[in-house]
């Protein structure tokens, strides 16, 4: 087969056979395809999107593409919990040990920074000595001693998505519901857990800026997993402005630790609340959320929760010490603030420009071998509904130079708005489950 055709057929908007979708993904695996080749395929995924028949072929060529994990040999129901990408997003880092310390396995693999938004993967590297590159034997190991492990992408599972994901990353090809539905979903069905929770982000800080957009989204990765005999709830939350204040690795894990003491900021200590509720419910731990949520409540309260944290850093060679003593996180050259050029109220906070402006610190890739700054990043001190004064700090911005930190400051103040009036969206959205969309206007 000839993959010039491959492109050319889905440049013209013709659906991909099974047979050419599944050469694509051979050809990515096994690296008898140029990167422009691949790229050129993915812009015309892009433009032209896939159907559902192409989507599901999609994601099983490239969930095969590599080893898949079998945990099927660990007692339990194993539960695995991922994002489609915003700013800010540190929920994994507190959310996977809390649910774990509630009594539920959590086995995850996870990504690094995409396009504007950061990946779980980069945040824990911040921790020194962290590990990320497990082997299988480990990755079991772990969560057969403790309950709990999260690993980087091998180049045995799901090695196909690692490559097209850093492609897309540097080639404007991010945005694609066919092409984020397949990457997650490839790499849940890799990985091997029981139950899934999706949480699809939706607004200026996240790749579906419309509910329509996440909702379109949520709805095909709900069947997928669910077609593939996988427990899953699909989640459509709200991400009009980052999450918490930390956006940046270091800084992130911060603000992590912070969650699991307790003392984090309440939108994003809430979000872990919501989705740990549907991780305990997928994994049969609790039959309803609201006690979910005070098992959650209670893992916090407890210290059970930072506990698990420390395990975890500790099994996968990160220095503890860190939770007591953030500052053994790697920390900034240059710190300077962002100031407010007016009197006012912060009525919105633009996730994408924030997210754009991380990438001018190097808290994330611009180039693929681009190497991030673990220390660089910001800790946003108004939030929308802050009333401001002309002057006063609105952000501090963490960089490796004062040029970089002075042309973040550019766009940190642009990304700020103060006109009109902040809208106060739920975290919340709707969910999908096997029922279909749930929008509870009272409730969430
Ligand atoms: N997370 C992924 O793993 N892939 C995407 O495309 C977006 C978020």
């Amino acid at each position: 087969m000839n993959f010039i055709e491959v492109i050319e057929n889905k440049r013209n908007k013709k659906a991909l056979s099974e047979e050419e979708i599944r050469f694509f993904i051979n050809s990515v695996t096994d690296g008898s395809v140029p990167d422009y080749q691949i790229s050129a395929l993915l812009m015309a995924i892009y433009l032209n999107g896939m159907s559902d028949g192409e989507l599901s072929i999609l994601t099983d060529a490239m969930a095969k593409s590599g080893d898949r994990v079998d945990l099927s040999y660990i007692d339990g129901i194993k539960v695995d919990k991922h994002s489609s990408g915003g700013v800010g997003d540190k929920v994994t880092l507190a959310v996977a040990p809390m649910v774990s310390a509630c009594g539920l396995t959590v086995a995850k693999m996870s990504g690094r920074g995409l396009g504007f938004s950061g990946g779980t993967i980069d945040k824990l590297e911040s921790i020194p000595g962290f590990r990320t590159a497990l082997s299988e034997e480990e990755f079991v190991e772990f969560i057969k001693r403790d309950g709990i492990a999260l690993m980087g992408q091998t180049k045995n599972v799901a090695p196909a998505d690692k490559k097209i994901y850093a492609l897309r990353d540097v080639t404007g090809t991010v945005e694609s519901i066919p092409l984020i539905a397949a990457s997650i979903m490839s790499k849940k069905l890799a990985c091997g857990s029981d139950s899934i929770v999706l949480d699809v982000k939706c607004g200026s800080g996240a790749f579906m800026k419309s509910f329509e957009d996440a909702a379109a989204l949520a709805e095909k990765m709900e069947h997928i997993g669910r077609a593939n005999g996988r427990s899953i709830y699909a989640l459509i939350t709200n991400m009009d402005q980052p999450l918490g204040r930390a956006v940046g690795n270091a800084l992130e894990v911060k603000e992590a630790i912070d969650i699991l003491k307790g003392i984090g900021p309440n939108d994003v200590t809430e979000l872990c609340f919501i989705i740990g509720s549907f991780m305990l419910l997928a994994g049969k731990k609790s039959d309803n959320l609201d006690q979910a949520r005070q098992m959650l409540e209670s893992s916090v309260k407890n210290g059970s929760a930072l506990e698990k944290f420390k395990r975890f850093i500790e099994n996968q060679g990160g220095d503890p010490r860190i939770i007591h003593d953030p500052e053994l996180l790697p920390s900034a050259k240059t710190v300077i603030t962002a100031k407010a050029p007016s009197d006012g109220t912060v009525t919105s906070i633009d996730g994408e420009k924030i997210g754009t402006a991380a990438l001018t610190v190097r808290a994330g890739r611009i180039l693929k071998n681009d190497v991030i700054d673990h220390s660089s990043g910001f800790v946003l001190l108004a939030k929308t509904g802050d009333k401001v004064s002309k002057g006063q700090a609105l952000a501090e911005i963490h960089a490796p130079d004062k040029e970089t930190a002075e042309a973040a400051e550019r766009q940190i103040v642009d990304a700020y708005g103060f006109s009109g009036k902040p809208e106060a969206k739920k975290l919340l959205l709707g969910y999908f489950d096997r029922e279909g969309l749930h929008i509870d206007q009272n409730k969430y």
